[in-house]
């Protein structure tokens, strides 16, 4: 998903958290609106709410952001709304919408982490869209698990019910340059460096890349049955490949179950974006070409099953800042401090 404002995890004087407040809320209501006005996500979610909630039903709204899902849930009719959002300035946001709509006698708000919160009562359908830019990550595995077993009740749905990361190899838009433009003069170390970071893809270009092999999945989550003791964030990929030494890089994509056949590819929504794990090119004809992540220690490695003598190539922020650290301490150099 595009990323969402950053979080500060200490706690804030009144003064301190009113200028988090100003700062935040420029991009806190761009991200938003990017999703309001995503037309095939948005389509999606309500197809999902709409066929899941029968009026009389209970709902609640975790990560409700403007409110949107639950303010839907209440003019279809449901017996009680909850909507709960971590994020302050978007409380007010949520009342006022709500009001807009006339509903907002039938909406319960809640401010705060879902982790946090206490709620009487469970709930026959749950909406959770807490994604952000770390989707994979245990966190928010853990949050999920945590809804489940808290507040959906017996035979209750949760939507999304299933997430998946997609994979598959291109060859990228923007190669690192290993040669400063027009000047003639050789940058691949700092190019490696580069290798060793991913990327993201915004729409509408995530919706334009040309893959080289059909997207596999990577990484499945099935929120209905995912338990955190057995989840972790790692999967491997193989294609076969005509030519293998086209690919330098691997495009990953979420693709989203929200309830049984309503299903959201990352690549035609606005709200999300791809990931791009780059790679040095092989010089190799046909073959397999095999790709391996792990989303928790954001490292990954690109290997030819095929043909042994070709090393395995790993890549990770890590590896770089260290080659960096050897690099700094090879360069001869005079510091200078900051003059008093
Ligand atoms: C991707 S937005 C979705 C907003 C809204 N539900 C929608 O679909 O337009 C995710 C929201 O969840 C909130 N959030 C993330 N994790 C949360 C949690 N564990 N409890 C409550 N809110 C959370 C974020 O602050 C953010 O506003």
């Amino acid at each position: 998903m595009v990323k969402a404002p950053p979080e500060s995890k200490k706690p804030l004087t009144k003064k301190e958290r009113d200028e988090r407040l100003a700062a935040h809320l420029p991009s806190v209501l761009q991200y938003h609106n990017t999703m309001l006005t995503d037309k095939v996500r948005n389509g999606l979610l309500k197809k999902a709410i709409t066929r899941a909630l029968k009026p009389g039903m209970s709902f609640l709204d975790i990560g409700a952001g403007t409110g949107v899902w639950a303010i839907l849930a209440a003019k279809l009719g449901a017996s009680r709304v909850v909507a709960i959002e971590a994020e302050e300035s978007l409380i007010p946001v949520i009342g006022r919408l709500a009001h807009e709509n006339g509903v907002a006698e039938k909406i319960e708000i809640i401010h705060g982490r879902s982790d946090d919160v206490r709620i009487k009562g469970r709930f026959d359908v749950i909406a959770s869209e807490i994604f952000d830019s770390n989707a994979f990550g245990k966190e928010t595995i853990a949050s999920f698990v945590d809804i489940r077993k808290r507040f959906l009740a017996k035979g209750g749905i949760l939507i999304p019910e299933r997430f998946e990361l997609m994979a598959a190899p291109i060859s990228r838009p923007d190669t690192a340059a290993s040669e400063a433009a027009g000047v003639g003069i050789s940058t691949s170390f700092l190019s490696e460096l580069k290798l060793n970071y991913s990327d993201a893809i915004t729409f509408p270009a995530a919706s334009d890349l040309k893959f080289l092999a059909d997207p596999v999945t990577v990484i499945s989550i099935d929120f209905r049955t995912v338990e955190n003791e057995t989840y972790s964030a790692e999967g491997e990929a193989i294609w076969k490949l005509r030519n293998l030494a086209k690919p330098d890089g691997i495009a990953t994509f979420s693709r989203s179950t929200f309830l049984g056949d309503i299903t959201m590819s990352a690549l035609d929504s606005q709200s999300w974006s791809a990931g791009l794990y780059p790679f040095a090119r092989f010089e190799k004809g046909s073959g397999r070409l095999r790709f391996k992540l792990s989303a928790d220690s954001n490292s990954w490695t690109v290997s030819l099953p095929d043909s042994p003598e070709e090393k395995e190539r790993n890549y990770s922020p890590v590896f770089a800042f260290t080659r960096l650290k050897m690099a700094q301490k090879m360069t001869p150099h005079r510091r200078f401090s900051k003059r008093k």
